[in-house]
């Protein structure tokens, strides 16, 4: 059988996720390598700041790293940005849409008042667009200019419990 875990990114998780995030850059809306001083500075002032931020680890179950997702909560209190990489031999298996609905749940219940989480997706990023659709995110245009990307949205407000709609083959 097999399984999902999530836990709360910790210090040791810093270098890993520095790493992942750069070998992703081809998704980033600006794509540039993020230079190990910055990615420790914004760790601390970010990262580390459980009303601004919430990032998780994804795991297997003996605690193998399979990627992170992160949410950054607006100043509104009602918005919330989300953004994940899942480790490239992972991916197409289920292991992302799972762990972002379990990610979704345990900040949902972190931060209440989060109505709408926004995704924020290169127009040439094609797999991550037809990812965010099927996790009933819509797009919405005029969101776009806010990080000049566009933005897919999913509102919060009537799912209440959890729901997951892929599941992990093997
Ligand atoms: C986007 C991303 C996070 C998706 O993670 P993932 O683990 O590949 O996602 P899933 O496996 O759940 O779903 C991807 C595809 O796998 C396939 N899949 C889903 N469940 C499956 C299963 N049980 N068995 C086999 N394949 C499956 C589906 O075809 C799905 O495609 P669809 O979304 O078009 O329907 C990942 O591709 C990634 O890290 N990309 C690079 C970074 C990036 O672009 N991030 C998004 C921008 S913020």
């Amino acid at each position: 059988m097999t399984a999902i875990g999530l836990r709360p990114a910790r210090w040791i998780d810093a270098l890993w996720v520095w790493r992942q995030r750069n070998r992703s850059i081809h998704a980033d809306l600006v794509p540039h390598r993020v230079g190990l001083r910055e990615h420790w500075r914004w760790w601390r002032t970010h990262v580390a700041d459980s009303r601004l931020c919430q990032l998780w680890i994804l795991t297997d179950a003996r605690g193998q790293r399979l990627g992170f997702v992160r949410f950054d909560r607006a100043r509104d209190g009602r918005t919330m940005t989300v953004s994940m990489v899942m480790v490239s031999r992972y991916r197409n298996q289920g292991w992302g849409g799972l762990g972002l609905e379990l990610a979704l749940y345990q900040t949902r219940v972190l931060w209440p008042a989060v109505s709408r989480v926004e995704a924020y997706v290169r127009p040439d990023n094609v797999r991550a667009q037809m990812f965010w659709r099927r996790h009933r995110f819509v797009r919405d245009s005029l969101a776009d200019h806010v990080f000049d990307g566009l933005c897919y949205t999913r509102s919060l407000t009537h799912a209440a419990g959890l729901s997951v709609s892929v599941s992990p083959s093997g």
